[in-house]
């Protein structure tokens, strides 16, 4: 059966990063004969330097290219930081936008949610996270929110609260049907 995969990037690059834990639960809760990749190497990325990509794009980078090609739709999950986007995140995007207008993810369906300490839950992350990847080549998925404040969690795996695993299973499955 044919099988549609799923590029996840976490802007966090904490071992127990709340956001890393939504992104397991959303592997948990994606529709049957759906893949989960998820891309952990996002701290090995050089800064983003036209220089260097136009030259030979370092190992790293291609092996993200490489799985983002190989999706068919991203999950974004990310803390907000400064209430902006993540530094390791924002440069993962660089990397993604380019060859310019024909990037790997180009086109395909991207949402973004995530988890943050203040009572927004991150917010501003996430609309400036939605904005840059709309102008770096996916077709971002706007009505597909999550903006999570963490206190809700009580310190807890996100998938042991009934009503997040519901919204994000809810989230993912809506991104696949995206799919074209
Ligand atoms: C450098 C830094 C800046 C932060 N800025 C914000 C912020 O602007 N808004 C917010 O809600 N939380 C902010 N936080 C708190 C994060 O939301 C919190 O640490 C969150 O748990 C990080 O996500 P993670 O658990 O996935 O690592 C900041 C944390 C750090 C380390």
């Amino acid at each position: 059966m044919a099988q549609n995969t799923v590029l996840v990037l976490v802007g966090s690059l904490r071992k127990e990063s709340v956001n890393r834990q939504l992104a397991e639960l959303a592997a948990e809760v994606a529709p049957d004969g759906v893949a989960i990749a998820r891309f952990d190497r996002l701290g090995e990325l050089p800064f983003y330097n036209e220089d260097i990509d136009n030259e030979s794009a370092p190992e790293p980078v291609v092996a993200l290219r490489e799985a983002a090609a190989g999706a068919d739709a991203a999950l974004v999950v990310t803390p907000e930081y400064n209430g902006s986007i993540p530094g390791v995140l924002k440069n993962a995007i660089d990397w993604l936008s380019r060859p310019y207008g024909a990037g790997a993810l180009k086109d395909k369906p991207l949402a973004v949610v995530g988890a943050a300490l203040g009572q927004y839950g991150g917010v501003w992350a996430h609309d400036e996270t939605r904005k840059s990847f709309g102008i770096a080549g996916p077709r971002v998925v706007e009505d597909l929110e999550l903006s999570l404040p963490a206190a809700s969690l009580d310190g807890k795996h996100p998938r042991e609260n009934a009503e997040v695993a519901a919204k994000v299973r809810d989230i993912v499955g809506k991104l696949v049907a995206e799919i074209g």
